[in-house]
């Protein structure tokens, strides 16, 4: 064991030290070890990765590509995302200077916040939210304004937002999350311009966190750069739709001036994703069957999952995109989320998330993850009708 000198005790950042770890996965592992726990917990796809992506990971090793590439990332991944922008989206980005590749869109959102923002700018955050945002945007000494969606069922209106931007008539920037983590909602076509008018008036860039948006279900993915790609940074990646988190490859695409900066300090960050990563990636881009598989495999689970809490009678956010379900707790157990799903994983052994890990408006709810086999979902709803049965006369 190596102590820490005494001399140098305090020299830590000191932004840093005052935030607090990761609660998702602090969570997860406080419950990891109750025997027999079925895990709805983590966003992690339990697909398989599509094998084309791992033999093109592969070949990347076997054919040398042994050496840093450039730090935007290989041309062929930004003219991938590049195509898929347009095929998706219709919007037009330049892969020379408006692309770069990130390790994991993790990478690509904290690179747009320390680029984009500055001490003291006040920055949007509906809530509850991906735990990231708010931290991130600490360390670089931004404010984020929480904007508690609890009221709305967990969509941002542009009425909503146009009423907290006139309260709060500093702010520059907003950070979008659809479809979203942890309710699994995401916007409609009018929805979404309606915003984007909002966004527009107001004078806001906006980092769109799109990491989900190939995991809609029975209907399109919109994005906001459809409306304001002038103002939008969108930060997007394969990690969810191709059940790649390990490969660590994700990808930021926005108008020049912003990604110019972006990019400097991604080379700082990290010089460049690997390339066997970046490899796959390209190969990801074009398996839109392994995309189609594991969105109408997650359908399934969902639909499974919607139809036992409503025989069960107990109240949900209806998922629309993502792999999360936001599930009320049953009012008879209070509304301590935390306790509830303590309770939940100890006697029951189901793990779930407790909403107010996302922050003001989580709080009354869990998160269930469906990225888990549909025989797990099976047995946890069975699990979860049991324990319910049993505390029917709690009070
Ligand atoms: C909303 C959201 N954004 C970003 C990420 C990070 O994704 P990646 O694995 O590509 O870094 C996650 C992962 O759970 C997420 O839920």
């Amino acid at each position: 064991m190596v102590l820490l000198g005494k001399d140098v005790s305090s020299q830590t950042n000191w932004v840093l030290a005052n935030l607090q770890p990761a609660g998702i996965r602090a969570f997860n592992n406080q419950i990891a070890s109750i025997p027999h726990l079925i895990k709805l917990t983590v966003g992690e796809p339990d697909l398989k990765t599509p094998l084309s992506v791992k033999v093109a990971a592969t070949m990347s090793i076997w054919r040398n590509h042994s050496h840093y590439s450039a730090a935007a990332g290989i041309l062929s991944l930004r003219q991938a995302v590049a195509a898929f922008m347009v095929k998706t989206q219709q919007v037009d980005y330049d892969p020379a200077t408006e692309i770069i590749t990130t390790v994991g869109s993790t990478e690509g959102l904290a690179a747009a916040i320390m680029a984009a923002f500055n001490p003291g700018d006040q920055v949007i955050v509906p809530t509850p939210a991906y735990p990231l945002y708010i931290p991130m945007l600490k360390f670089v000494g931004a404010q984020p304004v929480s904007v508690n969606t609890a009221p709305e069922r967990f969509k941002l209106t542009a009425l909503r937002l146009d009423e907290e931007l006139r309260q709060h008539p500093n702010v520059r920037a907003i950070i979008l999350n659809y479809p979203h983590n942890p309710t699994g909602i995401t916007y409609s076509a009018q929805e979404m311009r309606a915003l984007a008018q909002v966004i527009r008036a107001h004078h806001l860039i906006a980092i769109a966190d799109e990491i989900y948006g190939q995991l809609t279900y029975n209907h399109s993915h919109v994005s906001l750069a459809r409306f304001i790609p002038e103002r939008t940074i969108v930060v997007t990646g394969l990690s969810k739709s191709h059940a790649m988190t390990g490969y660590r490859v994700g990808a930021v695409v926005g108008p020049q001036d912003l990604m110019r900066e972006i990019a400097k300090l991604h080379s700082y960050l990290v010089t460049a994703p690997s390339n066997p990563a970046q490899y796959a990636a390209v190969q990801a881009y074009r398996d839109e069957r392994a995309v189609k598989g594991a969105r109408s495999r997650y359908y399934k689970r969902q639909q499974f999952l919607t139809a036992a809490l409503t025989a069960m009678d107990i109240s949900y956010i209806q998922p629309r995109g993502a792999f999360y379900l936001f599930m009320r707790v049953p009012e008879r157990y209070g509304t301590d989320d935390r306790k509830f799903a303590l309770k939940l994983a100890y006697q029951a052994g189901v793990g779930c998330i407790p909403g107010q890990i996302f922050g003001p408006g989580g709080e009354g709810y869990v998160r269930l993850s469906y990225a888990t086999q549909l025989s797990q979902i099976k047995k946890a709803m069975g699990r979860l009708k049991d324990f319910i049965g049993r505390n029917e006369y709690l009070n």
